[in-house]
């Protein structure tokens, strides 16, 4: 079992993340919940039928479950609605502890109504997919989307503690564990070569559990680094918004095309498009620019996206977050292993790396 602290604001916000083989039934070992008047677990109807139905109680105290609808389309404000009405019909009150169990979707709209309801209540993250572990679990962004624009309404809270179970791995289908890879290979682009080069060197699939366990150790102490220093997202974070300012536009965009990209795999395109745009600014080399796309498609991600119009990815870039008085604030490359925050990239550029990207 590994275990990373993380301060937030000063050390006065600490938490911790604890990453390891069958530790999802043992959170009592890791807080206190006894001192919870209630304990409330929001999850999917898939986790519920995969990971909790007919399995021995996660908690020794009686708990209560709010089950959301599986997937991106969840992530509104409805779904949040839902919540607080359950937790009303629940009594939960301040004392309430919230157990957020699932993917990226049930951990940010998990996370935003525990962070609403009341002016907020205590929660924990239980992520189960991959890209959840190593991203939307750890940092204290919770949110949904609204309006068709990922992530626009939200809160910075940061969790009580992040349990990491890679056992939870083991009934993911090979398309979603791959997908988590794109934000694990993100995190070897922006900040260490090494690690970028570790994880491309199999399939995602092929690496055993304690490789896995690793790797997630590896990719959150990357992500607490940054966080740390800059958890309103004032600079340095910014740094992780590498490969989505292209790839939250395509993410947006396949779901009004109908033919829906994962998270990991619009990031994934997107990655490339931003190496691209780095290479023409001369940031980073053809070579290097060849070697992240080799490596990332050897992974089993897609570097490119056809069937969808330039026009529509354009006008989901405007509604970006990543803006500041109207311009993009674009996270490239200086090189394998250190991205670099607020760089400003020409209208002419920007078409360029988005024709190449969908193939035109
Ligand atoms: N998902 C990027 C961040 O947490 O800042």
């Amino acid at each position: 079992m590994k275990k990373i602290r993380i301060h937030i604001e000063e050390k006065t916000q600490t938490y911790p993340i604890i990453i390891g083989r069958g530790i999802m039934r043992k959170i009592e070992n890791y807080l206190p919940v006894n001192a919870y008047g209630k304990i409330v677990i929001i999850t999917d109807c898939v986790i519920e039928k995969l990971l909790l139905k007919n399995k021995p109680q996660l908690f020794s105290v009686t708990t209560d479950s709010v089950v959301l609808p599986v997937g991106e389309r969840a992530k509104t404000i409805e779904t949040v609605q839902e919540i607080w009405r359950e937790l009303l019909a629940l009594n939960a009150d301040r004392s309430t502890l919230i157990v957020n169990i699932g993917g990226g979707v049930v951990c940010d709209v998990g996370g935003f109504a525990a962070s609403t309801f009341m002016r907020g209540v205590d929660f924990i993250n239980v992520p189960t997919t991959l890209l959840s572990q190593v991203d939307a679990s750890v940092g204290g962004k919770t949110g949904v989307n609204f309006e068709e624009i990922k992530n626009i309404v939200g809160t910075f809270q940061q969790p009580k503690a992040v349990i990491i179970d890679v056992e939870t791995l083991s009934t993911l289908p090979e398309k979603i564990l791959t997908e988590g890879f794109a934000e694990i290979i993100k995190h070897g682009l922006i900040a260490d070569k090494k690690y970028f080069k570790m994880v491309t060197t199999k399939k995602p699939k092929e690496f055993s559990q304690d490789e896995l366990i690793d790797i997630i150790t590896k990719s959150c102490a990357i992500k607490k680094k940054i966080v740390e220093k800059d958890v309103r997202e004032g600079g340095l974070r910014r740094l992780l918004n590498f490969g989505h300012t292209v790839g939250q536009a395509i993410e947006a965009a396949s779901f009004e095309n109908n033919i829906p990209l994962l998270h990991g795999e619009a990031v994934s395109i997107g990655m490339v498009a931003e190496s691209y745009i780095s290479l023409q600014k001369k940031m980073i080399s053809k070579k290097t620019f060849e070697d992240i796309i080799e490596k990332i498609a050897s992974t089993g991600l897609p570097v490119r996206v056809s069937g969808m119009e330039k026009k529509t990815i354009l006008e989901k870039m405007q509604h970006d977050k990543k803006q500041n008085n109207g311009r993009i604030q674009w996270t490239l490359l200086n090189k394998i292993g250190e991205g670099v925050v607020d760089k400003s990239v020409s209208e002419e550029l920007i078409n360029s790396a988005i024709e190449r990207t969908i193939g035109l």
